[in-house]
């Protein structure tokens, strides 16, 4: 288990986004339930989830995820990252917003406090101060444990820490950017890292698997099909698929599944805590989960991070 402030976090995340979506309530219970047999207690979504499928509203995701806690007796010990400003209603991160939405996320999850709260992307139309505010208030209410920043610039990373700082506000505990073999220099060479080291802010990638392209399972020169489709293809560069081969000959070498190699890759990187990664059925979450236990010897570790080194 790794700390995140006064949370105990599996070294792997489960992404959310794919409970109703990609996998069925049916399906998403038994990705929950292998999860939570392999280790796993740390689980991220996000009250936009899945509102990009026809017919959905946002909060799918949270309502699978509550269902099953449900089921499950409980939550003793899972701990759930959620997010709010990309709801399709309640867009943004006024105060009333983050309020309605807090809510609406607790009713789904069925829980009374959220231990990870993130603000999902930044706003530039209400003052910092007065989102902060409202993230204080959550914190020292008790309806969320932690708050932190996703897809958060690191100039603006820096502002949220010196506001909290100056007006007494409770300050993030983690950061959620892009980050995996294909895009490292939003992480490694915009600061952020550095300003996560210096702060003690853990950092929780997405998109650790790019989105299943460094799963291996996508061929060069072949079109990509299917809900992922237009992600995958924006990383199935030649540099991509370079870095995939990388990854590939590492995970032959290791007789493991390249996914393995992906994520334990991201794991060694200054400052991870716990890369996010979905699965949309049961069969790929033992590549997933085993990330955790799979430490890259100092050479193979380097072999990726040279081959990826135009992303860096
Ligand atoms: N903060 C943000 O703005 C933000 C943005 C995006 C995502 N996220 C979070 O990060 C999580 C992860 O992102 P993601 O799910 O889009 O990308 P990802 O974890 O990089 O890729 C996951 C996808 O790869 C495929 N896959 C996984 N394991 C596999 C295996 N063993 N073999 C073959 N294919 C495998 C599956 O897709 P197929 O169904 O195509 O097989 C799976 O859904 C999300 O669920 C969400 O919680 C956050």
């Amino acid at each position: 288990m790794h700390r995140i402030s006064t949370l105990r976090v599996s070294p792997i995340c489960l992404g959310g986004n794919v409970f109703g979506w990609t996998a069925d309530p049916a399906a998403s219970e038994a990705i929950l339930d292998a999860f939570a047999d392999a280790g796993g207690n740390f689980i991220d979504t996000a009250d936009v989830y899945s509102s990009w499928v026809p017919g959905h509203r946002g909060g799918e995701s949270e309502t699978i995820i509550g269902g099953w806690l449900r089921h499950h007796g409980g939550r003793d010990g899972i701990v759930v990252a959620t997010k709010v400003a990309k709801h399709p209603i309640h867009r943004g991160l006024r105060p009333a917003n983050i309020k309605i939405c807090l809510d609406g996320s607790r009713r789904r999850l069925g829980v009374e406090t959220i231990d990870l709260y993130y603000a999902h992307e930044d706003d530039p139309h209400v003052p910092t101060a007065e989102w902060l505010g409202v993230f204080d208030q959550l914190v020292r209410s008790g309806a969320v444990r932690h708050y932190g920043l996703s897809n958060f610039t690191p100039a603006r990373v820096a502002e949220v820490i010196e506001v909290a700082t100056a007006e007494g506000l409770a300050l993030p505990v983690a950061v959620q950017p892009q980050y995996n073999l294909v895009h490292r220099a939003e992480v490694e060479s915009s600061g952020l890292a550095a300003l996560c080291a210096e702060h003690h802010l853990a950092i929780v990638p997405y998109y650790g698997l790019a989105a299943g392209f460094l799963t291996g399972k996508y061929a060069r020169g072949e079109s990509a099909h299917g809900p992922r489709a237009a992600r995958v293809r924006s990383f199935a560069t030649d540099a991509g698929f370079d870095v995939v081969d990388a990854v590939v000959g590492v995970a032959d070498e290791l007789g493991v599944e390249p996914a393995t190699v992906a994520l334990a890759w991201l794991r060694q990187q200054p400052g991870v805590t716990a890369p996010i990664a979905s699965a949309s059925s049961v069969e790929q979450l033992p590549a997933i989960m085993a990330a955790a236990d799979l430490k890259l010897s100092r050479s193979q570790a380097h072999r990726l991070t040279k081959a990826s080194a135009s992303f860096a």
